[in-house]
C-alpha cells in the first residue's frame, strides 16, 4: 500500500498568510500540520509516499525532504496547476501502479491518526472508503447523502443546496479502480477534475464505496479561528518539557513547552504552550493555548490563545489575543497620540475635553 498526499493548492482562504507560505506549513503547536499527515501515514506502516506539489514545491521539500525523518520514502510528483484532486490521481497513476493507497490532502487534520482505518481497508478491501464528518458548512466541502441505512448514495462537489451536513474529509482509501473512475469523468462547473465525481461514478457502477463517520477533523475553510482551534485541541496533548534557559524571576504553569535555544525571563506562562526554538520571552505574559514559533521575541506584552510564526516579535503592546501572526511579523504600539488639543472654536461654543 502507498499514500498519495496533496500539497498543491494556493490557499485562497488563507490569505495573506498564504501569498508567502504553502497552507500545508502552517505551524499547528509549532510543527507544520503537513507533518501530522506524514506522521500518520508512518504509523499506519505505509513507507513509500507520493507528494503532489504545485508553486510552492520548493518550499514543501525543502520542509520534508527524502521524509527519511519520518520514515518514509517520498517521491515527488509536481502538477503544473491546481486541476483538481482526481487530476492528481491521474498524474500519479504511473507512481502508484497497481497498489492500493491512501490519499490524504495535506491541509486536513484528523485527531487519532489513520491507522485502525488503513487495517481494516487492508483487511477488507471495499473498492474504495470515504470518511465523513459532521460540519456547519457543508457547502465549503464535498457533501454526501446517506440512505436510512447509512449508505451513501450520492455525493455533490461544494453544493449550494446541500443534501446533509455530512461533508468529505480528505483522506480517501483506493483500490486501482480509481483509475478507470478518473478516466470516465469530465471536469466540473469550476473546471477541476473532482475525486467526488470519480467515486460517484464507482458508486454508479454499484461498486462497494464504504464510508466512516469520525470526529475531531479540521480543514482551513478560510479563517484564522479554525486553526487557532486546531492549535488549541493539540496543545491540550502536549506533555510538559523544558529544554531551553528560564531564570527564577519566571513561572510556568502546567503544560508548557520550552524549546532548545529558548530564553525566558521576568515572564509567566500558562499552558499549555509552546515556546520555540531561539525564542525570547521577556517580562512577557504568555497565556494558555498560545504557540510562538522559532526565533521570536515577546518582550513587555501579554499574548494568549494565538499562533505566532517564525522571526517574529510582539513588544510593548498591552494585550493580544486570538491572533494569527504570520512570519517576520512585527508588532509595536502605536505612536503616542500628541497631548495638546488644538482648537478652532467659534463664539457660543461650548466644549467639553476629558483629560
Ligand atoms: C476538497 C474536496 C472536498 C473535500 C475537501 C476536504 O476540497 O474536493 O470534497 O470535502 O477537500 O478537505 P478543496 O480542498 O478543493 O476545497
Amino acid at each position: 500500500m502507498k499514500a498519495l498526499v496533496l500539497a498543491g493548492g494556493a490557499g485562497t482562504r488563507l490569505r495573506p498568510i498564504t501569498h508567502t507560505s504553502a497552507k500545508q506549513l502552517l505551524p499547528v503547536a509549532n510543527k507544520p500540520v503537513l507533518f501530522y499527515g506524514l506522521e500518520a501515514i508512518a504509523e499506519a506502516d505505509i513507507i513509500e509516499v507520493g507528494i503532489i506539489v504545485g508553486d510552492t514545491a520548493e518550499e514543501i521539500r525543502e520542509a520534508v525532504g527524502d521524509g527519511a525523518q519520518f520514515g518514509l520514502k517520498v517521491t515527488y510528483i509536481p502538477q503544473e496547476a491546481p486541476l483538481g484532486l482526481a487530476h492528481a490521481v491521474s498524474i500519479a497513476e504511473e507512481y502508484l501502479g497497481g497498489d492500493d493507497f491512501v490519499m490524504y490532502l495535506g491541509d486536513n487534520f484528523v485527531v487519532g491518526g489513520i491507522r485502525d482505518l488503513v487495517d481494516a481497508f487492508r483487511a477488507e478491501r471495499p473498492t474504495a472508503q470515504i470518511l465523513l464528518t459532521r460540519v456547519d458548512t457543508p457547502s465549503a466541502f464535498g457533501v454526501a447523502e446517506l440512505d436510512e441505512s447509512g449508505q451513501v448514495v450520492g455525493l455533490e462537489e461544494k453544493p449550494v443546496q446541500p443534501k446533509s451536513d455530512m461533508a468529505l474529509v480528505g483522506i480517501y482509501l483506493f483500490t486501482p479502480a480509481i483509475h478507470e473512475a478518473v478516466r470516465s469523468i469530465e471536469p466540473s462547473w469550476r473546471g477541476e477534475l473532482e475525486i467526488t465525481d470519480a467515486i460517484q461514478w464507482l458508486i454508479d457502477q454499484d461498486r462497494n464505496v464504504r464510508s466512516t463517520a469520525i470526529s475531531g477533523y479540521w480543514k482551513d475553510t478560510g479563517n484564522a479561528d479554525a486553526i487557532l482551534e486546531v492549535n488549541r485541541s493539540v496543545l491540550d496533548t502536549l506533555e510538559p518539557s523544558v529544554h531551553g534557559r528560564v531564570d527564577d524571576r519566571s513561572e510556568l504553569i502546567g503544560r508548557v513547552v520550552i524549546e532548545v535555544g529558548a530564553e525566558v525571563s521576568g515572564s509567566r506562562i500558562v499552558g499549555p504552550a509552546v515556546i520555540g526554538e531561539d525564542t525570547v520571552i521577556r517580562d512577557a505574559y504568555i497565556g494558555p493555548y498560545t504557540s510562538v514559533s522559532a526565533n521570536c521575541r515577546i518582550e513587555q506584552s501579554e499574548i494568549e490563545y494565538s499562533i505566532v510564526m517564525r522571526g517574529s516579535s510582539v513588544r510593548g503592546v498591552r494585550r493580544v489575543e486570538a491572533s494569527l501572526i504570520g512570519r517576520d511579523v512585527e508588532v509595536t504600539p502605536a505612536p503616542p497620540i500628541p497631548a495638546a488639543h488644538r482648537l478652532v472654536l467659534g463664539d457660543h461654543s461650548k466644549v467639553q475635553i476629558s483629560s
